[in-house]
């Protein structure tokens, strides 16, 4: 199976919420996630997602709505693990759900979901999304005891947080890598679907390519900061082909 590349569209929305946070239903509203999920089908995007944070800082529900509908693509909602969003989830449908922790006061996703203390809640919240025929992914540190619960909550994937190795420096680099091969091969032994993201870029991939059992990376904040220079067709292709080198 090659290695599939969803592409996070947040961050487009970021900064249309720049300019437009109060009318980002505007027919002007710049720049558009609809037209650049378009776009990143075009440049060869296996999958898109949206994250519709509970404060709604970049993506809203009706931008989720609409990719949702008109993007010919599977599609990942990434979401915490809130009642308000069990609802919006079961009203969207997607394909994928990413089940995160939020918090207000970061910037972006910066901590995996703990499994462990949230054990009893995620594992129903998993339930309720697989009834009603939704695949659950849980983003998670490379940390064995989460990755234990993780397969127990009997979630179909698992997400792998690879903020650390992206911001290692030195020799933290090499021992945040051997976290994610160890994490990867303890998912993949649980039946766990295999994915990873957060903080991967077009140079620190080729070290992440090294980790086995992957089935899919998320990217996003890359990928949109490339799209300003090339477009953003051009810049999810430029990741494909880094990709297309990979065996799991
Ligand atoms: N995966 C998850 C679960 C995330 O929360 C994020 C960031 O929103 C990403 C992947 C993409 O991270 P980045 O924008 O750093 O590529």
């Amino acid at each position: 199976m090659p290695l599939l590349l969803g592409v996070n569209l947040d961050h487009v929305a970021t900064l249309r919420q720049a300019r437009y946070a109060r009318m980002s239903a505007s027919p002007h509203a710049e720049p558009s996630p609809l037209e650049a999920g378009h776009d990143a089908l075009a440049g060869g995007a296996d999958s898109l997602t949206v994250h519709v944070r509970s404060d709604r800082r970049h993506m809203q529900q009706a931008d989720a709505m609409r990719i949702r509908a008109e993007v010919p693509l599977p599609f990942n909602f990434e979401m915490g693990v809130t009642e308000e969003m069990v609802g919006m989830a079961l009203k969207l449908k997607p394909d994928f759900v990413c089940l995160v922790p939020e918090s207000r006061l970061e910037i972006t996703t910066e901590g995996g979901l703990d499994v462990l203390a949230g054990f009893d809640k995620i594992r129903m919240v998993v339930a309720r999304l697989q009834d009603a025929g939704i695949k659950v992914s849980l983003f998670v540190d490379p940390d064995s005891k989460q990755i234990e619960a993780a397969g127990k909550t009997c979630a179909d994937m698992l997400e792998l947080h690879t903020g650390g190795f992206a911001n290692a420096v030195g020799d933290a680099v090499e021992t945040e890598l051997a976290r994610l091969i160890a994490a990867a091969k303890e998912g993949h032994a649980s039946a766990l679907q295999v994915n990873a993201g957060h903080g991967i870029n077009y140079s620190n991939i080729t070290r992440l390519l090294t980790i086995p059992h992957l089935a899919e990376l998320n990217i996003g904040h890359t990928i949109v900061s490339r799209a300003m220079r090339v477009g953003m067709s051009v810049a999810v292709r430029e990741m494909k082909d880094l990709m297309a080198c990979y065996s799991a």
